[in-house]
């Protein structure tokens, strides 16, 4: 896999001039087709399929890959054919996995658009989709022939949208490079050098990847925040208003967490407090009842972490340095929680 940073014009039209396919189809949303399609449409060869599905989480699943799978019959798509992915994470995850299970696969390439698909999800790999309420039940590890990232696409996302991406780039200075760390935190989110951030992270899940492409240990540092990050995230998902984006998900898991690993004495309170007032700063608090405690630490019982019973976290060991298969109690990340709220 090829990860390219670079004018999309120059790297979508070199990806061209070295890879040949009986046939491209696209997969964009009601968003990336409005968007991002007019900035490469005149790259792609004039036959080109464009798939086009509705935007949104709630659409990452079965039915809409069926969608999918059905227009790439339709067009007539051999093992030959390419499936360009343009959009965010839903697109990029959802679109990967329909290509990889089409006739047993065919190629892929990321064209993530939005800054949390940029520096997190077009990189790794991990494809799927969701499945009965629980997300990216259901998928597979399959590299893309190519990811090329243009930040000048994300110039048309909202700032709440460049926000849930930020927050994958704060976890990856947390678990892996105090020096940035110290720097973005000086730094209000519309001074950050967002270019340079991208390329930062890529470099960061890049090089964590490549030590661990299955997931088998080190892999696991990335899933720091998101133990209750994505407990919460799926809590919230089927409760209209209160529904929040990834990134704000895992800004709520990563306070939450970061209390756990000071309560072991792994990072220090003044760490703590670094954290927490950074992310209450750029994300707010929200609000959880106290008798949804026990329901979001239900859910965390399906973390892929997991071993048998046992609820295994990634925690800092220090700022810039992050442990994983860590088991933490139920009554650990009660306390966790009710510090949050608190
Ligand atoms: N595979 C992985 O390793 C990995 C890692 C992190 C997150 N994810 C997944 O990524 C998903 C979240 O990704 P996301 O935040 O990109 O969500 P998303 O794909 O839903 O995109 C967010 C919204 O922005 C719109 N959009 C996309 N690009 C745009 C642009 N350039 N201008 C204007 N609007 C644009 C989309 O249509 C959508 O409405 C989740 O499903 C999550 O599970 C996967
Ligand atoms: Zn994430």
């Amino acid at each position: 896999m090829t990860v390219k940073i670079a004018p999309i014009s120059e790297s979508l039209a070199t990806f061209f001039d070295q890879n040949e396919y009986s046939h491209i189809a696209i997969l964009v949303d009601e968003f990336t087709n409005k968007y991002c399609l007019p900035i490469i449409q005149d790259l792609l060869p004039s036959n080109f399929t464009k798939i086009l599905i509705k935007s949104g989480e709630h659409h990452k699943n079965l039915a809409t890959c069926e969608q999918v799978w059905d227009r790439m019959t339709k067009a007539n798509m051999d093992r030959h054919s390419l499936l360009v992915n343009l959009g965010g994470g839903v697109i990029g995850d959802l679109g990967g996995f329909c290509a990889s299970t089409y006739k047993r696969g065919i190629d892929f390439i990321q064209i993530p658009t939005t800054l949390l698909a940029q520096v997190d999800a077009s990189v790794g790999g991990k494809l799927g989709i969701d499945f009965h309420g629980l997300k990216n039940h259901i998928g597979v590890f399959q590299l893309p022939k190519a990811v090329l990232i243009d930040p000048k696409f994300i110039d048309t996302l909202s700032i709440q949208q460049k926000k849930s991406g930020f927050a994958e780039i704060i976890k990856h200075c947390l678990i892996r490079d105090e020096k940035e760390w110290s720097a973005i935190r000086q730094q209000s989110f519309e001074e950050l050098d967002l270019s340079k951030l991208i390329a930062h992270s890529v470099a960061i899940k890049e090089a964590v990847v490549l030590e661990d492409p299955k997931e088998a240990g080190l892999r696991k540092i990335l899933n720091f925040g998101h133990t209750l990050g994505h407990a919460i995230e799926t809590y919230l998902l089927d409760k209209g208003k209160r529904k929040i984006l990834h990134g704000e998900a895992i800004a709520i898991g990563m306070i939450v967490e970061a209390f756990i690993s000071h309560q072991r004495d792994l990072i220090s309170l003044q760490e703590l407090e670094e954290i927490e007032s950074y992310l209450f700063e750029n994300y707010g608090r929200v609000k959880l009842h106290t008798e949804e405690i026990s329901k979001i630490i239900a859910l965390t019982a399906q973390d892929k972490k997991n071993k048998g019973k046992e609820i295994r976290f990634s925690l800092l060991t220090g700022l810039g340095d992050c442990g994983y298969d860590i088991p933490v109690s139920a009554s650990e990340m009660k306390k966790a929680i009710q510090y949050y709220l608190n």
